[in-house]
C-alpha cells in the first residue's frame, strides 16, 4: 500500500485526539471484507442471512434514535455566515472545530480506527475525486466497500496530492471491559454533520446511519462537491442519471432531480410498457458532470452501489431493484424473518409468522407498528443491477441530453413541460417542490419548496447555487448542446383524489416525448408555463382510460398558476439580494405571460 507522508502525518494526528486501540489501514480486499462480517456477527451487531436464499448478505438493527440523515444537525461552517445561506443550518468553523475536537478527544477508546481511502468515481476519471475516511464504524467500512471504490488501489492513483478529508465517529468510546452496544451512537443533541466548505472538510460525530456516515455520499458528493464544483466550473447534483434508448437503436441519457420519496430509483431502472424501449442505469442518487471535449456536458455517477428505501421496493414496483439486492448486500432495519431473510412492508408477500421488527420484537400486526422502520434501507452493488448501463464505468462520463425535474404536486403541475430555454430551465429547478399534508410531517401545510431537490444537500447559499446554475449556461462551450430542460409530475389528481397518471412502467410514456423533443420530433404547444405535449403527443396506446383524461393530465390553469405565483414569489424572497436577477426576471416572465393569457 502506497501511503504518502502527508497522509500518514494526518492520520496519526486524528488517532492521537481519538486515542483508539489500534489503527487499522483498508486494502478493500474480500478478505478484509469477510473478517469484519464474521466479527460483527460474533459481536451480535449483524446477522449472516440464509446463505440459500440472500447469498453473502448480512443484517443490522440500527439504535431506535439513529435511523435516518438529521438534517437539524447538519452544518455548513463557511467563514461567513451569509455564505451558508437561510436554507443551512450554519456554525462559525472556529467553533465547531472547537467543540467537535473535545468530543473527538478519546471518542474511540476501545474500538479500532478504520482508514478507508476511496474514490467517488470511476478510478482515475477526470470526473472522479479521492476521498480519505476515518471511522470507528466497521458497518461503515462494509457499506463504503459497496457504494464507493475502496481500498489500496485508491492509494496508488492518489499518490502525493490532496485528498477530501473525512472524519467520523459513532461517538460512544468504550470503558476497559465495557461490553459493546449493538448499535453504538451519541445521543441526538450530540449529533453534529459538520461541513467546513473552504477547506473541504467533513467532520461527523456520533451517527452511524446512512448519509450521516458513510460520508462519501451526500457530505462529499454533494455538500463538499458543490463548492467544489462551484469554484471549479462543473456541477455536483442529486440526479439519477439513466440512458433511454428509442426501437430504431439511438441512444440519449437524460439525469433527473427529485426530492426525497418522490421514486427516483424506480425511474431510474424502470421497466418500459411500451415495446422497442429501453432504460439503463448509471446512477440513482448523485451526478458529477464536467464538459467535454465536444462541447457535451458528461455525467458519471460517483457511486458504486444502491443505498435505497427498501419499504414499498417490491417486484412489482421495482424488480431491478429487488434483483440488484439479491446477494452480496446489506440490510439495516428491515424485518427479519425466521428463516434468515428479510421482509419489509409492500415487498409484495405476508410477513413470515415469528418474523422479528427492526426494533427486533417479534412482529405483532395487532399493535399497529411496521416490522420494517420506513427509511429501512439496502446497500446493493451496483453491478448487480440487471439494466446497468454498460458505460457506467466509463472514466469520460456519459453524455446528457437533458435534465427532469419535478416533485410530488396532486394540482397545477401539467406530467411533463419543457423550458423555453436554459435559464428558464433553471428557473423550473429552483421552483421544484413537493405538496405536503401538514399531519404527514408536522409542517405547515402547502407546498414544500426543495430548489434542484437539493435543499438539505447544498453547501452553500442556495441563491448563489442559482446563479451557479446560470454560469454554467454562459460558459457552455457550445450552448446549443446544452441539455434541454424538462419539469414532470407523475403525481396529479383528480377531482375523485386518485392518481391522473398509472406512473412506474409507464412513466416512459413520458420520457419518449422528452426524448423527441430532444431529438426534434415531438409536437408542443407554447403555453406561459413552457412547451407542453401536443394533446396526442403522448403515447397512449394500450393505457385504457387515459386518452380521455389527457386533457386533464396537461392542463394548464390559469387561475391556479398565478397562485402558483403569488407561492414563488414568497420562495424568492428566502434569498435576498442573492437571488439571481436572472430568477427574478423568469418570475416576472412567467407572471407576465399569464396575464396576458
Ligand atoms: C437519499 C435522500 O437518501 O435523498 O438518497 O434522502
Ligand atoms: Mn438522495
Amino acid at each position: 500500500m502506497k501511503i504518502s507522508k502527508k497522509l500518514e502525518k494526518w492520520v496519526n494526528e486524528w488517532a492521537a485526539l481519538c486515542q483508539p486501540d489500534s489503527v487499522h489501514w483498508c486494502d478493500g480486499s474480500e478478505t478484509e471484507n469477510q473478517r469484519l462480517l464474521d466479527q460483527m456477527v460474533k459481536s451480535g451487531m449483524a446477522v449472516k442471512l440464509n446463505e440459500a436464499k440472500r447469498p453473502n448478505s448480512y443484517y443490522f438493527q440500527s439504535d431506535p434514535s439513529d435511523v435516518a440523515r438529521v438534517e437539524n444537525r447538519t452544518f455548513i461552517c463557511s467563514e461567513k455566515q451569509e455564505d451558508a445561506g437561510p436554507t443551512n443550518n450554519w456554525m462559525a468553523p472556529a467553533e465547531m472545530k472547537s467543540v467537535l475536537t473535545e468530543m473527538y478527544r478519546g471518542c474511540m477508546k476501545g474500538r479500532t480506527l478504520y482508514v478507508i481511502p476511496f474514490s467517488m468515481g470511476p478510478l482515475g476519471s477526470k470526473i472522479a475525486h479521492i476521498g480519505i475516511q476515518i471511522t470507528d464504524s466497521p458497518y461503515v467500512v462494509v457499506n463504503m466497500r459497496i457504494m464507493t471504490r475502496m481500498g489500496s488501489a485508491v492509494l496508488d492513483i492518489l499518490g502525493d496530492h490532496d485528498f477530501v478529508p473525512c472524519i467520523h465517529s459513532v461517538g460512544a468510546p468504550l470503558q476497559p471491559g465495557q461490553k459493546d452496544a449493538k448499535w453504538p451512537c451519541a445521543p441526538i443533541e450530540k449529533k453534529y454533520i459538520s461541513h467546513f466548505p473552504e477547506t473541504n472538510e467533513t467532520w461527523s460525530f456520533g451517527s452511524g446511519y446512512g448519509g450521516n456516515a458513510l460520508l462519501g455520499k451526500k457530505c462529499f458528493a454533494l455538500r463538499i462537491a458543490t463548492n467544489m464544483a462551484r469554484r471549479e466550473g462543473w456541477m455536483a447534483e442529486h440526479m439519477l442519471i439513466t440512458g433511454i434508448t428509442n426501437p430504431q437503436g439511438i441512444k440519449r441519457y437524460v439525469a433527473a432531480a427529485f426530492p426525497s420519496a418522490c421514486g427516483k430509483t424506480n425511474l431510474a431502472m424502470l421497466i418500459p410498457s411500451i415495446p422497442g424501449w429501453k432504460i439503463e442505469t448509471v446512477g440513482d442518487d448523485i451526478a458529477w458532470m464536467k464538459f467535454g471535449e465536444d462541447g457535451r456536458l458528461y455525467a458519471i455517477n460517483p457511486e458504486a452501489g444502491f443505498f435505497g428505501v427498501a419499504p414499498y421496493t417490491s417486484m412489482e414496483t421495482n424488480p431491478n431493484a429487488m434483483l440488484s439486492c439479491r446477494s452480496n448486500s446489506i440490510f439495516t432495519n428491515t424485518a427479519l424473518t425466521p428463516d434468515g431473510d428479510i421482509w419489509w412492508e409492500g415487498i409484495g408477500s405476508d410477513i413470515p409468522e415469528g418474523s422479528l421488527t427492526w426494533t427486533n420484537e417479534i412482529y405483532n400486526k395487532e399493535n399497529g407498528k411496521p416490522a420494517a422502520h420506513p427509511n429501512a434501507r439496502f446497500t446493493a452493488p451496483a453491478y448487480q443491477c440487471p439494466v446497468i448501463d454498460k458505460d457506467w464505468e466509463n472514466p469520460k462520463g456519459v453524455p446528457i441530453s437533458a435534465f427532469l425535474f419535478g416533485g410530488r404536486r396532486p394540482g397545477t403541475v401539467p406530467l411533463v413541460y419543457q423550458s423555453f430555454d436554459w435559464n428558464h430551465g433553471v428557473f423550473l429547478g429552483s421552483i421544484v417542490g413537493s405538496e405536503v399534508t401538514a399531519a404527514a410531517i408536522g409542517l405547515k401545510a402547502g407546498v414544500r419548496r426543495d430548489p434542484f431537490a437539493m435543499l438539505p444537500f447544498c453547501g452553500y447559499h442556495m441563491g448563489d447555487y442559482f446563479g451557479h446554475w446560470v454560469k454554467i449556461g454562459q460558459i457552455a462551450p457550445d450552448p446549443a448542446k446544452l441539455p434541454k430542460i424538462f419539469n414532470v409530475n407523475w403525481f396529479r389528481k383528480g377531482a375523485d383524489g386518485k392518481f391522473l397518471w398509472p406512473g412506474y412502467g409507464d412513466n416512459i410514456r413520458v420520457l419518449k416525448w422528452i426524448f423527441e423533443r430532444v431529438e426534434g420530433t415531438a409536437a408542443a404547444v407554447e403555453t406561459p408555463i413552457g412547451f407542453v405535449p401536443e394533446k396526442h403527443a403522448i403515447d397512449v396506446d394500450g393505457l385504457p382510460g387515459i386518452a380521455e383524461k389527457m386533457d386533464q393530465i396537461l392542463k394548464v390553469d390559469k387561475e391556479e398558476w398565478l397562485h402558483e405565483c403569488e407561492l414563488i414569489a414568497e420562495h424568492q424572497k428566502i434569498f435576498g439580494d442573492r437571488l439571481p436577477a436572472e430568477m427574478k426576471k423568469q418570475y416576472d416572465n412567467l407572471k407576465a405571460r399569464l396575464e396576458k393569457k
